[in-house]
């Protein structure tokens, strides 16, 4: 059958009515793809899977959230969304409000959005805001403003947007047949491990899955506020999506971190770029920076010898690379510019 996305198929586990309007660009079913290389790095015949979510519509995890938060926003009679976003929640707000027709403002940090990001906002018609501060900055003004005035705030506290993305872990849960026994996953404002360990809880309640996974989270050593325990006043990552000091979903983070005895600790940005550069070379998955940090760390997660027998793994991969060409084009060498002659050319490449 036709997929027609999350709302249709996991009506069942979402709050929605008959009367719910469905925005929706056929947002999930992403795939899960089996990671030869991180499987044989984790060892003891382990399995590593990818689930990549920068194939949603807009290129992030957010779509799931957004169907739902932008339906339910109709729904309530409202003709306009605001958010702060480090670029990926902006690019499917203004992408889903487009659909919808209605009104879009995002405000986002001035200078610190990925280049793709910022253009999805732009050319989907939202009202685009640069705040001459950080993202936490941003998140406390659209608070605000959502308070005093009718328009309906679209970032991971507003519930229906956990709601969406917890189906993830029912996608996750169908394609394996089971659910995996760690579940890696990068945090910023920690909405997204919230959503995933409610997902997976709801499907141990309704009797679909018998055990749960260790949720095992990673922020950015320089943007780690929830590993230090304390809230980072500027927060630094070459990880822009992640460089949160503040997160919205805190307690929730740390509540899932507890309840399913994993961890929540956070990885360098050199170890972030390094996995980000293995995905793409070794497993052809082009992610952006901020995804790579789930796999970072398994890396060294698995270089601790942490991992004791054989397990099976899922590493939430966030973002799609061609968000960030900036970070691609600077992580590699330049291209060599040479003269159009055949022997020039083939000089460069050996033969
Ligand atoms: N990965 C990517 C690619 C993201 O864009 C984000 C968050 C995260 C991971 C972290 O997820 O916040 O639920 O813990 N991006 C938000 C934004 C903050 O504005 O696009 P989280």
């Amino acid at each position: 059958m036709r997929w027609q996305g999350i709302i249709h198929r996991y009506k069942k586990y979402l709050p929605i009515t008959d009367e719910t309007p469905n925005v929706t660009l056929n947002e999930g079913n992403t795939p899960l793809v089996y990671s030869n290389f991180l499987s044989t790095l984790v060892g003891h015949g382990s399995k590593v899977f990818l689930k990549y979510e920068g194939l949603n519509p807009t290129g992030s995890f957010k779509d799931r959230g957004m169907t739902l938060a932008v339906s339910k926003a109709l729904e309530a009679g409202s003709d306009a969304i605001i958010c702060a976003s480090t670029g990926n929640t902006s690019a499917s707000a203004a992408c889903y409000a487009a659909r919808a027709g209605i009104k879009c403002v995002v405000l986002l940090p001035k200078d610190a959005i990925a280049l793709g990001k910022l253009a999805q906002a732009m050319i989907h018609g939202a009202q685009v805001i640069a705040v001459d501060g950080n993202f936490d900055d941003a998140l406390g003004l659209v608070r605000e403003i959502s308070k005093k005035c009718p328009i309906t705030l679209v970032n991971s506290i507003n519930p229906f947007r956990i709601e969406g993305q917890k189906t993830g872990s029912f996608e996750i849960c169908e394609q394996l047949g089971m659910p995996p026994d760690y579940h890696f996953i990068p945090v910023g404002n920690a909405g997204n491990i919230t959503a995933y360990w409610k997902g997976y809880k709801e499907y141990k309640k309704a009797g679909i899955i018998d055990k749960l996974p260790k949720m095992m989270g990673y922020q950015a050593e320089g943007a780690a506020p929830i590993v230090r325990g304390h809230i980072v006043k500027k927060p630094e990552t070459i990880a822009t999506a992640i460089r949160i000091g503040n997160p919205a979903s805190w307690k929730q983070a740390e509540q899932a971190r507890d309840e399913s005895k994993g961890v929540i600790d956070m990885v360098s940005d050199e170890k972030i770029l390094e996995a980000y550069k293995l995905l793409a070379n070794k497993e052809g998955v082009f992610c952006e920076p901020a995804s790579a940090a789930s796999v970072a760390g398994l890396i060294e997660y698995a270089r601790r010898k942490y991992f004791k027998q054989p397990a099976t793994i899922v590493c939430i991969l966030t973002g799609h690379g061609l968000k960030d060409p900036d970070r691609a084009i600077k992580s590699v060498e330049q291209p060599k510019v040479v003269k159009p002659k055949l022997d020039l050319v083939l000089n460069e490449i050996g033969y």
